[in-house]
């Protein structure tokens, strides 16, 4: 569906919950990177995660092409989630993107709701699907525009890395989902050797010539701009600590739609 328009919403913008325990500040990442000593000349803010996936988004739907990087997230999300929930349950899929996760979920029969930061990328979604509903979130807001224990279930596809104040938004996934309610999310497996690479790449960025020369070249500055802004990198044990701080039991982990990634399947205790 074209034309659509796309949805802006104040509603993220409120008062912050009081802090909990873990957060990706107080937790090693092995990325070893804290923001406010990168010398680079992109913070890596809520505003630069926006930033980045607007540049990105013209081009982003390819990933889902056949053959395409992304083409099998969607079937993974579906066939993973019919394994816990029927339709229809209520979805959340947080940091939709481009709509096609959020597409196949709603073509399966679940009621899906998306929402992003990036007003591209929830345009490109809002241009391609019409049958979900896709909202823009300011960055920097800190309170999803849904009323507590909304969903059913929350998915996040390739998000959780990128989240600036990874504790506050995990208690706010919390808090829209309903008790026993499931979180799929998937992360970076940091086992694979393009994670290693990446590490480096991202350590070697904190030098200042070595960020220079990359500023110099647009399509090496853009890749720079994801490993900075992509800085949540924990190994698998770090995940399941944050997500019990913040209120998630574990209940399954397993490689999927990529050997880069690892899905969590949380319940909302
Ligand atoms: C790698 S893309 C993945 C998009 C989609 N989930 C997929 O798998 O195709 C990461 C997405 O997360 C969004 N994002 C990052 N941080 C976010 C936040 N704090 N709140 C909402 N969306 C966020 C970005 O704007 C981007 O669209």
């Amino acid at each position: 569906m074209t034309g659509r328009s796309v949805r802006m919403t104040p509603a993220y913008v409120g008062e912050r919950r009081p802090g909990r325990p873990v957060s990706s500040e107080t937790q090693d990442s092995v990325w070893g990177i804290a923001r406010a000593n990168f010398p680079g000349p992109m913070s890596t803010s809520a505003e630069a995660v926006r930033d980045l996936f607007d540049r990105k988004s013209g081009r982003f739907s390819a990933g889902y092409d056949r053959g395409g990087v992304f083409a099998a997230r969607p079937r993974m999300f579906v066939e993973a989630l019919s394994e816990f929930r029927s339709p229809p349950a209520a979805i959340l899929d947080f940091g939709c993107g481009t709509g096609h996760i959020a597409q196949a979920l709603s073509q399966t029969g679940y009621r899906v709701s998306g929402c992003d930061v990036s007003a591209g990328m929830v345009a490109e979604g809002q241009h391609r699907f019409g049958d979900v509903t896709l909202t823009v979130l300011p960055a920097g807001g800190t309170r999803l525009p849904y009323a507590d224990g909304t969903f059913e279930v929350a998915v996040a596809s390739s998000v959780l890395e990128y989240v600036e104040d990874l504790s506050h938004v995990l208690g706010e996934l919390a808090r829209v989902l309903k008790t026993g309610g499931l979180f799929l999310a998937t992360v970076p497996n940091l086992r694979h050797p393009r994670r290693w690479v990446e590490a480096a790449s991202a350590r070697a960025l904190t030098w200042a010539p070595v960020n220079a020369l990359a500023e110099a070249v647009p399509k090496v500055a853009l890749h720079a701009r994801y490993l900075r802004t992509s800085r949540n990198r924990f190994p698998a044990a770090g995940w399941a600590v944050t997500f019990a701080a913040a209120g998630f039991a574990v209940r399954s982990t397993r490689l999927a739609a990529s050997p880069m990634l690892e899905l969590f399947v949380l319940e909302r205790r």
